[in-house]
């Protein structure tokens, strides 16, 4: 089914940075789509797509499916069940919420009872890639719930995103989501020390970082931090704050399953001096920029042309 031609009504609470893409993306497909954002600026470009713009979230409810995209559990949690929520219409629910932040299993689980108690089906759905990665066609969506809900959801899921994995019931995709993103961690801070070391040696880091993207170890996303490591270029993607939130769901999880987690430790402390310097408002990526300092070396932008690998 193409939402082009069903008549599902579609809300999306949460205009960030990934929900406009992601919204976008339903929008521009031709879903029958109503967005809410708490800052309705960011919400109101996507009218030139077709979308209408809820002024208050329970308009929400009259929605068949509605998809939730904002930051921490807590916020989740006062969306749809907070007052003004999209539960606080007591006549009327979506059928199914989509859920796609990246929270802890414990509030997803809470989340799943606070729906079910209304007769709302839940499929926890979180992401891997960023606004840009959403833009060229590869985002994708890991999915646990019903299985009957993963099916309902697909159709949409596929017009934001060519892949969406079903790992099972419950809260399983917060955990897939929460160990990708400790390894997103863990990865960024190594390619940061490899970089700094290689170009404090004399190699500059366009050079190296075109071997390692070519090398076995090349991966999309050492391709598409390129740019920010060869040209500085900064502009977020994903900030500190919410990275350092996914390292601690890692190591709250390594506590609950008794799993010793020590290199996402000390990355979550690494990321904290990014935060405790005050360097929030700019990409994680700056993890590099920290590794430089810490090496004694002024950065300067390489003004080198280098590929994303995102087209
Ligand atoms: N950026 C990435 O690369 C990436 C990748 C995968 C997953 N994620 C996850 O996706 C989620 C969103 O990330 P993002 O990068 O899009 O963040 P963002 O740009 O900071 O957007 C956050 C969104 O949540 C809304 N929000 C936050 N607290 C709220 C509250 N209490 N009430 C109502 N709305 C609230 C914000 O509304 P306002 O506009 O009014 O502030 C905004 O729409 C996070 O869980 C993040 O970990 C991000």
């Amino acid at each position: 089914m193409s939402a082009a031609t069903s008549d599902a009504r579609i809300g999306w609470i949460g205009i960030g940075r990934m929900g406009y893409a992601m919204a976008e993306r339903l929008a521009k497909g031709g879903a029958n789509l109503t967005v809410w954002n708490r800052t309705a600026s960011k919400a109101e470009p996507l009218a030139q797509h077709g979308a209408k713009v809820a002024a208050a979230l329970p308009e929400l409810a009259a929605c068949d499916v509605v998809f939730c995209m904002v930051s921490t559990w807590d916020d989740v949690k006062e969306v749809v069940a907070g007052p003004g929520g999209l539960l606080s219409d007591k006549t009327r629910t979506p059928k199914l919420v989509i859920e796609c932040s990246s929270i802890s299993l414990e509030g997803s689980a809470e989340l799943r009872r606070l729906l079910e108690a209304r007769g709302v089906q839940m499929l926890a759905a979180p992401v891997s890639g960023n606004a840009k990665v959403i833009k060229s066609g590869r985002l994708s969506f890991v999915c646990s719930g019903p299985r009957p809900a993963f099916d309902a959801a697909l159709p949409y899921l596929k017009m934001i995103a060519p892949a969406a994995s079903y790992v099972g019931e419950g809260e399983l995709a917060r955990i897939v989501k929460i160990c990708h993103n400790v390894f997103l961690g863990v990865v960024t801070q190594s390619l940061a020390e490899i970089t700094v070391l290689a170009q404090k040696a004399g190699v500059p880091r366009h050079a190296f970082l075109d071997f390692v993207n070519q090398s076995v170890m090349g991966s999309t996303f050492s391709r598409y931090k390129t740019p920010a490591f060869v040209n500085l270029d900064f502009k977020v993607t994903f900030t500190p704050n919410l990275l350092r939130k996914d390292l601690d769901l890692g190591l709250d999880a390594g506590r609950r399953f008794e799993v010793p987690m020590p290199l996402a430790s000390l990355t979550r402390d690494i990321v904290q001096t990014l935060i405790g310097r005050g360097m929030t408002e700019e990409d994680f990526a700056q993890l590099l920029v920290l590794q430089a300092e810490a090496s004694g070396l002024k950065l300067e932008p390489e003004n080198v042309p280098v590929s994303d690998g995102l087209g």
